[in-house]
């Protein structure tokens, strides 16, 4: 039976991918993307997808209450991925993280309660629960931790994600949450740390590295991330929080040895910068309930291949982010959609 997804967020990083996951996929699904082609929203990430019947993409902001409404009713659910997503540009401005992480995911909620019986799921973080310290690996983020967020970027998250929760207690609407660790794969916006550090070296420039580098994160490619919020969407619970991660703990320095040696480069390159601040320590995840409840299992994030490929990507496809940090992607709006 044919059924329909409105997607939020589709044309940034893990939207375009899981635009590719799930007309790879998922046969039976069309997709409806709806973007606001903020900086990060880039209509080249979608490129070879435009003559496809089972993707429509529709220009504009998750604010527009009108616009959502009349995209929901085309649908059967809605994955809802839009957002302010960078730390860095939190911490210079957190309004536009207020206006569309929290204002927009309040219209998506109450857009979706008007139509009603549409399944809504809301793309989260781990970032929704702070830090941990380095000194107790031992310690991972269950679906239990108490939610602390550090950054701007982060409790704009936190507030969506519990406004989930709340539409759910309140108005016993059908909501699912993932919460899933850092992200790696093509199409990332080159502010991130992966293709930042590996464009930079191609161009010749030092990689910042703040901090003393010793940072962690938990790294999984961006297909397993799809293929997570796919089985959560089809089979999660109503109401239920899914943690998704790799087991995949690296310190940035770490990470940042590795993307040198892929390239090539030594340890010179590496230019140490003041730290990010309110910078949280250590993320890591238990995804043990997604495994044990929907079976899911990342299988393709191991390392070093994964990483391997990843940076190879970014190299076979210099096109793309030399576009992307020169602003010439922006042209094609401006022809298209007018300034
Ligand atoms: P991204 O910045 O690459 O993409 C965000 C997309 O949302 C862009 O296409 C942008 O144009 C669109 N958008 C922004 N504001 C909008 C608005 N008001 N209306 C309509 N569209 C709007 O981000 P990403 O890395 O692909 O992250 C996608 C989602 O996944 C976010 O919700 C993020 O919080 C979450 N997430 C990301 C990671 C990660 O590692 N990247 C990890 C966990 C969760
Ligand atoms: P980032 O890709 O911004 O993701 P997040 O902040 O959501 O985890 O950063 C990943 C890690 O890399 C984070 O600990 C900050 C660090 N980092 C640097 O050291 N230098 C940089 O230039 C950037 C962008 C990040």
């Amino acid at each position: 039976m044919s059924t329909t997804w409105l997607l939020t967020g589709g044309a940034g990083f893990i939207g375009a991918n899981f635009v590719r996951f799930v007309l790879a996929n998922r046969t039976e699904v069309s997709i409806i993307n709806h973007d606001a082609l903020t900086y990060s929203g880039n209509l080249e990430n979608l490129a070879g997808l435009e003559d496809d019947p089972r993707h429509e993409f529709v220009k504009g902001d998750i604010l527009d209450a009108g616009l959502v409404r009349s995209l929901i009713e085309r649908a059967d659910a809605v994955v809802h991925m839009a957002a302010e997503s960078h730390v860095d540009r939190s911490i210079l401005d957190s309004k536009p993280f207020i206006d569309t992480n929290v204002g927009g995911t309040q219209v998506i909620l109450d857009e979706a309660r008007k139509v009603g019986g549409r399944r809504v799921l809301l793309v989260s973080t781990d970032e929704v629960y702070g830090a941990l310290p380095l000194d107790r690996p031992d310690l991972l983020f269950t679906e239990e931790t108490p939610i602390a967020p550090n950054s701007p970027y982060a409790a704009s998250k936190a507030a969506a994600d519990v406004l989930v929760r709340a539409y759910h207690h309140t108005f016993g609407m059908d909501v699912v949450t993932t919460r899933c660790s850092n992200n790696f794969g093509p199409y990332q916006f080159p502010e991130k740390v992966i293709p930042l550090f590996v464009s930079n070296l191609i161009e010749g420039k030092k990689v910042p590295l703040y901090g003393d580098g010793l940072n962690v994160r938990d790294w999984l490619h961006v297909d397993d991330h799809c293929e997570a919020i796919v089985r959560v969407l089809e089979d999660g619970t109503a109401g239920e929080v899914y943690n998704v991660g790799g087991n995949n703990e690296r310190s940035n320095l770490e990470l940042t040895r590795m993307i040198l040696e892929l390239m090539g480069c030594g340890e010179e390159m590496i230019e140490p910068v003041a730290d990010r601040l309110g910078h949280d320590r250590r993320y890591a995840i238990d995804a043990s309930k997604i495994r044990r409840e929907l079976g899911w299992e990342p299988t393709r994030s191991a390392w070093p291949g994964a990483l391997e490929e990843t940076v190879a990507w970014y190299r076979e496809n210099d096109e793309w982010w030399r576009r992307v940090k020169s602003g010439a992607y922006r042209d094609y709006y401006a022809q298209q959609y007018g300034e």
